[in-house]
């Protein structure tokens, strides 16, 4: 009789799991979480323990319970104008600032790892209320590892206790109708915004350059090496001027091809092509972008 794995060792497994399937790490001190943001599809699944949920993993490594387990241990934390300075920061001064040095009125924006899309919406508010942008076009990339937050997000629906979560009642009123018990976001945002499953640490070339890209929150939980790639994966979306932000407690060193913006917190600008070594420089030594008007 083969012998069940015991529970510390489980957390272990499934703390590797979910590095290799999106490079985040949970440290030891940290692996108490596993249990308890597991427990719902433990019992959704008949399961009993930890052990039984890696036994269910081994029997059947390619069907859905292994995502749905790496799903359920991410963190999704997420709110509305989350960091209201930074969005501030993004109305007065950021896209302003675009707008003035983009010639063809078309602004491009990624959200990487956006979760459940609280992060893109607040965004498209902004752009809406943002005057320099007027008669623009905007478009929203807004990407996560999680298929189930993207799926959430797409719907654009949410809980009341969400909306009490940093929704100025302003903008409640203005884009969001109710359902049931729940608030639908208009279409007239959810047309702006388009929704991915997309792991950031894997290139996909296609897509950018962006002239504004939100990573907020996302690389605190990378080691070393996956905040390197996922640095890279962000340069090779970039093009000088573009502008990053991270989320509050994240930076980013010079080598990464972006840096601080001065009073500006938690944004960053990527640097010119003809600065110091950068990443950005490398990132489109590798993998040229199709034309972008540039900054003046
Ligand atoms: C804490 S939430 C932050 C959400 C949002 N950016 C914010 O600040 O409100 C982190 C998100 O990053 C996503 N994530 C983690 N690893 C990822 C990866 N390798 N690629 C893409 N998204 C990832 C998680 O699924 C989660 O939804």
């Amino acid at each position: 009789m083969t012998k069940l794995p015991a529970s510390g060792a489980a957390a272990g497994r499934l703390a590797d799991l979910l590095s290799r399937e999106t490079g985040q790490t949970l440290s030891e001190a940290r692996r108490w979480r596993i249990e308890t943001s597991l427990r719902p599809l433990l019992r959704a699944h008949g399961l009993h323990t930890l052990d039984d949920l890696i036994c269910a993993i081994d029997r059947d490594p390619a069907g859905p319970l292994k995502a749905e387990a790496v799903d359920a241990m991410l963190n999704h934390e997420s709110s509305f104008f989350r960091d209201l300075a930074v969005f501030h920061a993004l109305e007065t001064v950021v896209l302003p600032r675009l707008a003035s040095t983009i010639a063809d009125r078309r602004l491009r924006i990624w959200c990487a790892g956006c979760s459940t899309g609280q992060e893109a919406y607040s965004l498209a508010m902004v752009v809406k209320r943002t005057p320099a942008l007027e008669g623009w076009t905007v478009s929203i990339e807004a990407s996560d590892v999680s298929a189930l937050a993207i799926a959430k997000a797409k719907q654009g629906r949410y809980s009341q206790m969400d909306m009490q979560r940093g929704l100025p009642i302003s903008e409640l009123l203005r884009w969001f109708q109710p359902v049931g018990k729940e608030w639908q976001v208009a279409d007239e945002l959810r047309q702006m915004v388009t929704f991915r499953q997309d792991n950031i640490l894997q290139a996909r070339r296609a897509c950018g350059p962006f002239d504004l890209i939100l990573c907020r929150n996302v690389l605190f939980y990378f080691p070393e090496a996956q905040r390197q790639q996922a640095c890279s994966e962000l340069a090779l979306r970039a093009r000088p001027g573009t502008h990053l932000v991270l989320g509050a407690g994240e930076m980013l060193g010079a080598e990464t091809g972006f840096t601080a913006c001065r009073d500006l917190s938690c944004i960053y600008a990527a640097q010119p092509a003809s600065g110091p070594s950068t990443l950005v420089r490398r990132a489109q030594t590798q993998a040229p972008l199709p034309p972008h008007p540039p900054l003046s």
